[in-house]
């Protein structure tokens, strides 16, 4: 029997855009996703598509067991972190002998295959190594995370999914790329700016309200979203902004130390749930088996 762990992210800046070969800034977070595995005789196949792709991809048949700290299709990379975990404990389990970042590219593969194609490294990356990153068609760079990075996630309880999200700006890419393009290219310079201000919490908040009006630009925003994102600007976070694929799941609000409390009563406010954390610098890791 082999336990992995790998955590969630919060998407920082330029989602979607990432898809189409823009930079992203994603961070990885503290509640994460356990996966054990064993050898067995009885097996059946996994309802998670992601685990089922897992098992196919590495040609192996065993149980698995998972269980998360995090909420699932909300924009915190659940899919991601579950199949990070998968592919560690069957590599794990089974002796494959795969590195570190075999099986990061596989991840990657895995979220392709069932996205449908469409998948940008990001979130198994991240996933994969913990910290701070930055992707970039096929670049992936550790950024030193910024002092003081202080935020507060809020879910609105609208769940969504990534696959249908990712396929509506595919549709507008193909159909009105006169529309799509420049806010593709926005989007990018949005995230490159953001990156050399990351200890300015002031011109980051504008940076992320700027991304969060361009995502809706795309269509791919929701009036929960919309409202939390305001309430949260209205007690004093610095900016907010929505995280990972849209159409409902979470907001992340950038705070100072003095006005955290009164975003997590706004969150509650609009019957949101606050989720308090931080950034994760581990990754994916083995655990002790219960
Ligand atoms: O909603 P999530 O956590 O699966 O994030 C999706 C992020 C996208 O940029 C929309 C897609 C991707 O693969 O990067």
């Amino acid at each position: 029997m082999a336990t992995w762990s790998a955590p969630g992210k919060v998407f920082l800046f330029g989602e979607h855009a990432v898809v189409y070969g823009k930079p992203g800034i994603a961070m990885a977070i503290k509640p994460r996703v356990m996966v054990t595995v064993r050898h067995s005789r009885f097996y059946q196949k996994p309802n998670s598509p992601y685990i089922a792709e897992c098992f196919r991809i590495l040609d192996i048949k065993g149980s698995v067991y998972v269980r998360s700290q995090l909420p699932s299709a909300s924009g915190l990379g659940s899919s991601a972190a579950v199949t990070v975990a998968t592919l560690f404990a069957i590599n794990d389990e089974f002796s494959l002998g795969h590195s570190r970042e075999e099986l990061a590219a596989l991840s990657h593969e895995v979220e392709k295959i069932t996205q449908s194609g469409h998948a940008s490294a990001t979130d198994t990356y991240v996933s994969t190594y913990g910290g701070m990153v930055l992707i970039r068609s096929g670049e992936k760079r550790r950024l030193i995370p910024p002092e003081n990075f202080s935020i507060v996630i809020g879910n609105t309880l609208v769940s969504h999914n990534t696959a249908e999200m990712v396929a509506r700006v595919a549709d507008l890419m193909q159909n009105s790329p006169k529309i799509a393009d420049p806010i593709m290219d926005s989007i990018g310079a949005i995230t490159m700016e953001a990156m050399h201000n990351m200890e300015n919490h002031k011109e980051l908040g504008i940076l992320m309200n700027r991304n969060q009006a361009l995502l809706d630009a795309l269509g791919v925003g929701h009036p929960a979203l919309s409202h939390l994102a305001l309430a949260v600007r209205s007690a004093g976070a610095y900016g907010a902004k929505l995280s990972g694929a849209g159409g409902g799941g979470c907001i992340w609000a950038l705070c100072s130390k003095g006005n955290k409390n009164r975003v997590i009563n706004a969150i509650e406010d609009c019957d949101a749930r606050p989720i308090v954390t931080s950034i994760d610098t581990e990754g994916v890791r083995k655990e002790k088996d219960e």
